[in-house]
């Protein structure tokens, strides 16, 4: 029989290689949009984690994924890591994240973005996106001029720009927390810290670590780019593989995730792990408990990288920087919060955020069950809503 050419076909694949809706399910989302704009090249996924505490707000990544199985589960991890950050930061926000599957340097388009903005516009401020891995602020302003549902833009649009020194200075806080715990002061001064990359949020900590006379160690796969900034704060460059046994007091990674792992773990060298890069643990149950027992404290990465977040939830509400620098070093309580909730019950520092931040998304979630005023509303997007009507 001749193949129908208005019917496409459809490959067969098993829910073995692909289980959707198994991991919607095990990590709990509550939506996932598929936007697709064959034209323009569009080809996206949002996933919607959990609303209870307010709209999903998180980023929009573009890579280029090798299957679109990748990018599914990609974009499911990230979306419940928001969930989580925001939680543990005290937002009144839920947790998303968007990926659009496309290779950055070649596939950019004005159609593409715009497209995608509607699609954004279409959740009615479920989800509020903002620029992440891959993106520019020229994909932003694309995307800005579809939807409201925008945050994280340029100084030059009215917004917070770059939250890059916002999450420094968070990491920074977070670091200090770390040495009030393990080694009874917070200061810096004459700490041996190795920092993993050189790049944005890398620059503005080591910074704030040459202000307190710290001892620093520098990587960067672009040996040009840790040599500038080695130069800028006083540091050593060292090689990328170096700095996994360097006999250092705080490791901090701000450049990839997963780089405490199989490989790696049993040749650390420090006393400390605090850093600004996503999912430092390659696998976060196995690789945190193994830490615990080796004797290495954990500063968890989504508490003390939320600096970032912080600076975008305020443009959210008018934009004032010294209010999102106060709220970021509110980092510090925080994270030495969750190292006595680890100590106290036995569990590791990340298991101890990751229980912090649920009771938080429970206890606020139970507060629906109180009629108030602004009941008919559903939580922050109502007075958005409301606001937007004034
Ligand atoms: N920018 C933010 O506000 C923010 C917020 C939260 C989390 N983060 C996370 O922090 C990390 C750094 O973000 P950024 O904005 O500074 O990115 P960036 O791209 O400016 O810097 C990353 C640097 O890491 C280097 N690098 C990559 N692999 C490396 C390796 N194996 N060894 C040494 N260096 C390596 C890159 O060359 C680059 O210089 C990322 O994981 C990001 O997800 C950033």
């Amino acid at each position: 029989m001749q193949e129908s050419l208005l019917i496409p076909k459809i490959e067969k694949t098993s829910e073995k290689n692909f289980p959707l809706f198994g991991e919607l399910a095990n990590l709990e989302h509550e939506q996932i949009v598929f936007c697709s704009r064959p034209e323009a090249g569009l080809k996206a996924i949002i996933a919607i984690h959990n609303t209870t505490l307010g709209p999903a707000l998180g980023g929009t990544r573009m890579w280029n994924y090798k299957s679109e199985a990748d990018a599914v589960k990609d974009v499911l991890r990230l979306s419940r890591g928001m969930t989580y950050k925001a939680a543990i930061s005290g937002l009144n926000l839920g947790g998303g994240k968007a990926v659009i599957i496309g290779d950055p340097q070649t596939d950019k388009n004005e159609q593409l973005f715009r497209a995608f903005g509607r699609f954004v516009d279409g959740l009615a401020g479920r989800y509020i996106t903002a620029e992440d891995v891959g993106m520019t602020e020229k994909e932003m302003e694309w995307i800005f001029a579809e939807t409201k549902y925008v945050t994280g833009i340029p100084k030059s649009l009215g917004g917070s720009g770059n939250p890059s020194p916002v999450t420094a200075y968070g990491v920074y806080m977070g670091i200090k927390a770390a040495a009030k715990q393990a080694f009874g002061s917070d200061s810096l001064n004459g700490r041996r810290i190795a920092i993993q990359g050189a790049g944005s949020v890398a620059s503005h900590l080591a910074r704030h670590l040459k202000s307190e006379h710290a001892e620093l160690f520098i990587s960067d796969i672009f040996s040009e780019k840790a040599e500038r900034l080695a130069a800028e704060v006083g540091a050593s460059v060292v090689t990328a593989d170096e700095i996994y046994t360097l006999n250092v007091d705080i490791f901090s990674p701000c450049a990839l995730g997963g780089v405490v792992n199989d490989d790696t773990i049993h040749h650390l060298n420090c006393h400390i792990i605090a850093g600004g890069a996503n999912n430092i643990l390659d696998d976060e149950k196995k690789h945190g408990e193994l830490l615990r027992e080796i004797g290495i404290l954990y500063a968890p990465d989504y508490v003390i990288n939320a600096g970032g977040i912080i600076n975008i939830a305020s443009e959210m509400e008018g934009y004032n920087e010294q209010q999102a620098l106060e709220k970021t070093s509110r980092i510090y309580d925080t994270t030495i919060e969750i190292f006595k909730f680890a100590e106290e019950n036995g569990v590791t520092t990340n298991v101890a955020s990751n229980i912090l931040a649920e009771r938080r998304i429970a206890g606020v979630g139970r507060l629906g069950t109180i009629y108030s005023s602004k009941s008919h509303f559903s939580k922050r997007m109502g007075e958005m809503y409301l606001r937007d009507r004034a």
